[in-house]
């Protein structure tokens, strides 16, 4: 495998990323990453700054490689109190399930910011973001710290914004991944990660990153093949010693069959994939709040299922590939890519 302007940059051995997973990257884990060879990524979006502090410093000590830190870009959106307790009624029936007819739903605040200001401070080499692109005075802040940026695009529209707004590199994000899309422009659209790779390839002249469905090595030589620099893998390394899943998580990854998974909003407002289960049938109908506001009604629900064991109502995001992914440690599922 002869190395690339990417690979170079990132100063790894494989052009592979191991996804950001918010909520489910340890310091572990990003640390065996970054161990074996391609780049770890902190999945910081939902950390306040000083969190994100810690979990960067938590890394920093297991590795002394470089490593990505992701953030998501906070949209503005206006909320009516009244459509927000419709919303909160909803989920009722579900919290009766678990025990707990009300449950407190603070609304959070995104502290992107302070996150960027940590990142600068910590010495993180690598920003990557979703849902959105960094304003012009933060990329550029952010470049005078000789700090390298990565963008996320699901469509060429917003891979082309990505490049203009002066992102080093762009994640394009099939329609088969797993955990939420990445879109901010324009209508959702699904497009698969075979058909949408060529397109952003020859649209763009930033080094292309593919991501969704990649869960085998010859998934990534066919990506590779068709003009990514690298690859990005969530999905796979899901299930690895070093991952924060909750064993429930784990157990419904490995009895995954294929065609198990769907997109709901479900539980944060905002289009994600997961293993279909009851919360999201039982929600299929539901007046649901927006992203990020969906997320803090479910945010109860979701810790108390995980602190009972009951994944039917976790959120399971996984992608199209569930059904392949494998248990081991994070450098076991890397080497299976890369030998
Ligand atoms: C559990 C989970 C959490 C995710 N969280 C994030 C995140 O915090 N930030 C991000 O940019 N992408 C996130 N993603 C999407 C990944 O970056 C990537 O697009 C996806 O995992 C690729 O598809 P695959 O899961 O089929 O490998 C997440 C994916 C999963 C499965």
């Amino acid at each position: 495998m002869s190395k690339n302007d990417l690979t170079t940059m990132l100063a790894i051995d494989y052009p592979i990323i191991q996804a950001p997973m918010a909520g489910v990257t340890t310091p572990e884990f990003v640390a065996a990453s970054a161990e074996a060879g391609v780049l770890g990524s902190v999945g910081a979006g939902y950390l306040s700054a000083e969190d994100t502090r810690q979990f960067i410093r938590e890394v920093q000590k297991r590795t002394d490689k470089a490593f990505a830190v992701n953030l998501f870009v906070p949209e503005h959106v206006e909320m009516n109190q009244l459509y927000l307790r419709e919303a909160y009624e909803a989920l009722q029936p579900i919290g009766q399930q678990l025990g707990m007819p009300f449950w407190k739903a603070p609304l959070s605040e995104s502290e992107f910011d302070g996150q960027v200001q940590v990142l600068i401070e910590e010495g993180v080499k690598i920003a990557s973001f979703t849902f959105g692109l960094p304003d012009e005075k933060t990329v550029r802040l952010l470049k005078e710290h000789g700090v390298h940026v990565i963008g996320t695009a699901t469509t060429v529209e917003e891979a082309t914004l990505a490049e203009q707004s002066g992102m080093d590199a762009v994640v394009v994000q099939g329609s088969e991944a797993g955990g939420h899309r990445g879109s901010f422009a324009g209508e959702l659209t699904l497009i698969p990660l075979a058909k949408l790779l060529p397109e952003v390839v020859a649209a763009v002249e930033i080094p292309v990153i593919a991501a969704g469905g990649i869960a085998t090595k010859a998934h990534m030589e066919q990506a590779l093949l068709a003009g990514a620099q690298a690859v990005q893998i969530g999905t796979a390394l899901l299930a690895t010693d070093e991952s924060g899943a909750h064993p429930k998580y784990k157990q419904a990854i490995f009895e995954a069959e294929e065609g198990c998974t769907t997109l709901t909003k479900a539980f944060s407002g905002k289009t994600a994939r997961g293993i279909r289960n009851q919360f999201i049938m039982d929600m299929r109908d539901a007046v649901l709040a927006p992203y990020p506001y969906q997320n803090d009604l479910t945010k109860g629900i979701r810790k108390a299922a995980a602190a009972q064991g009951k994944s039917e109502f976790m959120s399971l995001w996984a992608g199209e590939s569930v059904h392949l992914t494998q248990d081991g440690s994070v450098k076991a599922i890397i080497e299976r890519f890369v030998e």
